[in-house]
């Protein structure tokens, strides 16, 4: 058990804030901090229209699956069932309070990647750029709501690291872990408080740059019993995947780049090439 991980709030002015330097620099050194939870998000509703999906005869049940990443999704490999929709999804397929709870999420993953982008000291003329347009209000994100069927009891979610920027992340039942100096130790429910985590993408475009950020490994331990069933919701901060990412310093050169498509093979192969 980690003592407590920092804890951040957005600010009037909508910009990430620590009470102290230092906090920050713990949550830039672990990946994952908590963020009080911003006054009006409409955090109640989007947690019971995710409870709901519980029902198996619930018609967001049925909604078409757009690829291997949409849809109503359960996995063979582990516990995890998914209603997962991709940003411009969501007005045709969720409630309206719930694309406006998206919305919401995507002004804190903006908020996020924006500070993470100042810290690392990358120009901000160049941050929409680096970022594939997500720092600027466009790429794309996905929000998922997730429960765990412990009718499968094998596998909670096998450790990996998230692909994109930045994951937000409501749970309210314990289970996920991160990986710090080698061991697994519990990231415990702070009520009142969203979990946020940085991915390989935000690690890719910040790589070169003053600050650096670091893609947290986690997982989420086999849920064993039925009541209450773990229920989440998630929200990833990602760039397009048909578009570019750009590496560069803090002098605003550039250092390097990927297509999304090549930056996420390779972490599948490296991924493949661990276990
Ligand atoms: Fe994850």
């Amino acid at each position: 058990m980690i003592e407590t991980l920092p804890i951040a709030s957005i600010s009037e002015d909508c910009r990430l804030a620590f009470p102290t330097s230092k906090e920050l620099s713990r949550a830039w050194d672990l990946g994952i901090f908590y963020l009080r939870l911003p006054e009006g998000l409409h955090l109640d509703g989007a947690r019971e229209f995710g409870r709901g999906l519980l029902d198996v005869d619930s018609p967001y049940r049925k909604l078409p699956k757009y690829g291997d990443l949409e849809g109503f999704i359960a996995l063979e490999n582990n516990q995890q069932t998914k209603l997962a929709l991709c940003r411009h999804h969501w007005e045709q397929h969720y409630p309206a309070d719930i694309t406006q709870f998206g919305r919401e999420l995507d002004q804190i993953g903006v908020a996020v990647i924006r500070e993470v982008l100042r810290q690392s000291g990358i120009p901000e003329a160049l941050w929409s750029r680096a970022s594939g347009g997500y720092a600027a209000g466009e790429g794309t994100a996905f929000l998922n709501f997730v429960h765990y069927d412990t009718r499968n009891p094998d596998l909670g979610l096998r450790p990996h690291t998230d692909y994109g920027f930045v994951t937000i992340l409501d749970a309210t039942a314990v289970g996920l872990q991160i990986k710090i100096a080698g061991d697994f130790v519990d990231v415990p429910v702070l009520p009142g408080h969203l979990v946020i985590n940085f991915g390989e993408a935000l690690h890719f475009i910040t790589a070169h740059s003053e600050r650096s950020v670091g893609a947290v490994v986690h997982r989420v331990l086999s849920q064993k019993y039925s009541d209450p069933v773990r229920h989440g919701i998630v929200y990833f901060a990602n760039p397009d995947l048909d578009g570019m990412l750009w590496q560069f310093d803090a002098k605003g050169e550039v250092k390097g780049s990927s297509s999304v498509q090549d930056l996420f093979t390779l972490l599948e192969t490296n991924l493949t090439e661990d276990r």
